[in-house]
């Protein structure tokens, strides 16, 4: 237990260190670079620091980072009043106070176990992927993990420019022809909180990763095959990632205290794009309020790595199943959910007389086949402790003379990841197994000290009301059984962000969804002997859950598209995930989303649905966006205009005219307020064959008319684009919850479905005539 709590006090610690020390390190953003050659803009970052400052000695101190690959601008330590100075200088575009990013991961400290998960499956077998570079932004690499042995792979792309830098644990040698390149970056971090000492953090000052988190997203990414791989033994199977030729770059920008620097961050952004990465796997981000995408670094760095053709996809965000929780809202990124996977783990519960019941466990001791007695923990709460804290067994509320040798019943009174603390307080009262029931949800966590079963509140309160009835409650459990394929369809799950985007509701987040439950992949071993208190061997492969894991199940397909596909430009590639995802299972019911309450799933839980990458491959038509769109949808965000001018190195007069962000050429269409009849453009683009029909198929949000104009496309050696208007009028006359729907363009062959979401809202003014 141990671990849990110093890891509170240490998250506890931290954020009392943020609130007294605000922040004086300084991301001075400059947009474009305005010179090609490097140095000369590295010199001008000095002069202005200097200017400042007062003195060439002052600036060089103070600089943390010049950033002037992919884009200009520098990290500094100022003071506000220096800051404001600064603001003013001609071509900063913004000054932007560092900022601490969090990883999105559910539970890194909790131990799960299953087998290699296989949504991917079919994309897999595809060899390709070999030329594509992925660089992963994370918590670094554990470079002798069996995921990255570069066995039977070809050499380097020639396009790579990056480098494999050295450091604590790690040189030259440990990069090799899968895992290419490797960064590490601490400034910004160290400038906020003091110089990292290895001594008392488990850390390493280079690529190699403490934490786990980063080889898991880079494995999952592209990890080569691994067989015979297992978790303590207890789960065998293959483990690979999706791109499994492809190659990574590492750029540690996260530390095992937990946090990434956004100044750290925006310099691996500047790297990775000179290094020559195809794509970029962020799988991380900070909560509601949304900075606005002129201050929100990966807004900013994602910006200029997509004018570059670089792809870059972004975890939504481990906040769900609440609305408008979902982060990385920039129109430019590709925002995954995640799901779940189509697998269960059964155990059967018999009571005293006979009924049996289904409950799921992931639950590796041993286990005696016998009646153990069954105690509500409601009914053995400590003296003067609330009972709806004993309910849900929380922390220090049970009688350890009363649970112990005992299986004790906790119902969940939250929505976030009770179950773990509901484990650990049994444990330390030496009860003998926790019954938990909660909301319907796939999301198992193994036990390694003591069997967990998590049952449904039906069966909970079925359980209940036997113990209440007899008078010596006992309970015995069958053994875990693995079911895979057939007992359940890939569902959202509950923790993943859910839209609509709070900063841009226009812009339909998440994009796509993708396995984010339960995944096994590589791990640090060096990582494991800080879990949970729990002694454990060294971790060579871990199972993980978090929209961290469904990210990189992305990055690897866009990795194997691209090379494909390789001159399809970033906006283009999102489409063809969203337009052919699959929003229904394989017995044709429609795709569901965990939380309370457990529903159909709809755009704000999986944006175009679940990603299916084989139809990605061959989409029929595409909607693509280029610079100018996002320099409008800039304009509509009501930034200023030199501000977007040196963002964007365009001469930039944002006009007062009618471009709305509805209007923005993206594979859906959000429309947030819906007031008076509404017409939308898009324009599609043929990669299909040469000489194509479309028709138009509409489902039209409940409420909504919508027609399309024209509603047939035809394509030939000489029309490549098409465009069309989507109108949208409401009969609603009271204010509308949002409702989906959607539009596919069928040529027999491909279905290109974007999703519609609308709200209706009514003027006040309209109410009162
Ligand atoms: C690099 O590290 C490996 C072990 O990780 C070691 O065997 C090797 O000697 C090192 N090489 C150099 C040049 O330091
Ligand atoms: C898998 O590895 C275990 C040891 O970890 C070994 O005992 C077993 O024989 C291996 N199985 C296969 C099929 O290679
Ligand atoms: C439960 O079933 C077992 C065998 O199936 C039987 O021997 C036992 O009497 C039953 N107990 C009750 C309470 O029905
Ligand atoms: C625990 O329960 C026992 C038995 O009912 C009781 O004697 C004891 O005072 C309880 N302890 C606490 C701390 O509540
Ligand atoms: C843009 O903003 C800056 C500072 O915020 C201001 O000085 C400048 O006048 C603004 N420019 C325009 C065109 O609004
Ligand atoms: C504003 O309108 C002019 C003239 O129509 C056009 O050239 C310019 O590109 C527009 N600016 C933006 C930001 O769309
Ligand atoms: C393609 O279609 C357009 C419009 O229908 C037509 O004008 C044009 O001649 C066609 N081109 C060819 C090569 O058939």
């Amino acid at each position: 237990m141990g671990g849990t709590h110093l890891l509170l006090a240490l998250v506890l610690h931290l954020s009392i260190f943020f609130s007294i020390y605000a922040s004086n390190v300084h991301i001075v953003y400059m947009g474009e670079r305005h010179h090609s050659e490097p140095q000369i803009t590295q010199d001008s970052h000095h002069g202005i620091l200097s200017d400042v400052l007062g003195s060439k000695e002052a600036a060089t101190a103070s600089m943390l980072y010049s950033y002037r690959h992919g884009f200009s601008g520098f990290a500094a330590v100022l003071t506000e009043a220096q800051a404001k100075l600064i603001a003013d200088f001609p071509g900063v575009v913004r000054v932007i106070p560092n900022h601490i990013l969090r990883l999105h991961t559910t539970r890194s400290w909790d131990f799960l176990r299953l087998e290699p998960e296989t949504a991917c499956g079919l994309l897999w077998k595809s060899q390709s992927g070999s030329g594509s570079i992925i660089g992963i932004m994370d918590t670094g690499v554990w470079p002798e993990s069996k995921s990255f042995k570069e066995d039977g792979m070809d050499d380097i792309p020639s396009h790579w420019k990056g480098i494999c830098q050295e450091g604590e644990g790690f040189n030259r040698s440990n990069c090799n022809r899968k895992l290419i390149g490797a960064r590490w970056y601490i400034k910004g971090y160290e400038a906020e909180y003091g110089s990292l000492d290895t001594s008392s953090v488990f850390e390493f000052l280079s690529p190699r990763d403490a934490v786990g988190h980063g080889t898991h997203t880079s494995s999952i990414a592209a990890g080569a095959f691994v067989r015979n791989a297992s978790f303590l033994g207890l789960a065998r199977g293959l483990a690979r990632g999706g791109a499994h030729d492809a190659r990574i770059s590492v750029y540690k920008v996260c530390w095992a205290t937990g946090g990434c620097s956004s100044a750290d961050l925006l310099a691996a952004f500047d790297d990775a794009i000179s290094d020559g990465v195809d794509v970029i796997s962020v799988s991380l981000g900070s909560s509601p309020p949304l900075a606005p995408y002129i201050e929100d670094v990966v807004a900013i760095g994602s910006f200029h790595a997509v004018d570059k053709g670089i792809v870059v996809v972004c975890s939504a965000g481990n906040s769900g199943p609440y609305p408008q929780t979902i982060q990385n809202t920039a129109p430019w990124l590709t925002t995954v959910a995640a799901s779940t996977i189509d697998r269960a783990f059964p155990i059967a519960i018999t009571l005293g007389n006979n009924w049996t019941f289904v409950g799921q466990s992931l639950y590796s001791g041993e286990q005696e086949d016998r009646f153990y007695p069954l105690v509500y923990a409601e009914d053995i709460a400590l003296v003067d402790v609330d009972y709806n804290k004993a309910r849900s067994c929380d922390t220090e509320s049970l009688n350890a003379t009363l649970a112990r040798g005992k299986v004790v019943l906790c119902f969940q009174s939250q929505l976030q990841n009770p179950v773990a603390s509901a484990l650990e307080t049994v444990r330390e009262v030496e009860g003998i197994a926790l019954i938990f029931a909660q909301f319907p949800t796939n999301d198992v966590i193994t036990s390694m000290a003591i069997p967990c079963v998590q049952v449904d509140f039906e069966i909970g309160t079925v359980l209940l009301n036997y113990i209440e009835k007899v008078r010596n409650p006992v309970v015995k459990f069958g053994l875990t059984k693995t079911t895979i394929g057939t007992l359940i369809s890939p569902e959202v799950a509950f923790f993943s962000s859910r839209g609509p985007s709070s900063l841009s509701p226009s812009i339909l987040k998440p994009d796509i969804a993708a396995p984010g439950m339960n995944i096994l992949a590589s791990w640090s071993p060096a990582s494991s002997s800080t879990d949970m208190g729990l002694r454990a061997p060294p971790l060579n492969f871990k199972i993980e859950s978090g929209t961290s894991m469904a990210c990189p199940h992305i990055s690897g397909i866009v990795a194997l598209l691209k090379s494909i596909h390789p001159h399809w430009s970033p906006a283009a590639i999102k489409s063809a995930l969203i337009t052919t995802a699959s929003i229904k299972d394989e017995y044709g019911q429609n795709m569901a989303a965990e939380g309370s309450p457990h529903k159909i799933a709809d755009p704000f839980d999986y944006g175009g649905g679940h990603v299916d990458p084989n139809k990605a491959a061959d989409p029929g038509l595409i909607y693509d966006t280029r610079i100018k769109d996002h320099i409008s949808f800039l304009c509509s965000m009501g930034y200023n205009n030199s501000a977007i001018s040196s963002m964007t190195r365009h001469r930039i007069i944002c006009n007062k005219t009618s471009w709305s962000q509805v209007d923005l050429n993206l594979p859906s269409i959000s429309i947030p307020h819906l007031r008076k009849p509404l017409t939308v453009s898009r324009t599609v683009t043929n990669v299909g064959p040469v000489t194509s029909v479309y028709i138009a198929h509409v489902e039209a949000p409940p409420g909504v008319m919508v027609s399309v104009k024209p509603w047939i496309l035809l394509f030939n050696s000489t029309v490549k684009k098409q465009k069309f208007k989507v109108s949208f009028f409401s009969q609603l006359r009271v204010q509308g919850r949002y409702s989906f729907g959607s539009l596919s363009w069928t040529d027999g062959v491909h279905v290109v479905r974007i999703p519609l979401v609308v709200r209706t809202v009514i003027d006040e003014f309209y109410m009162d005539s």
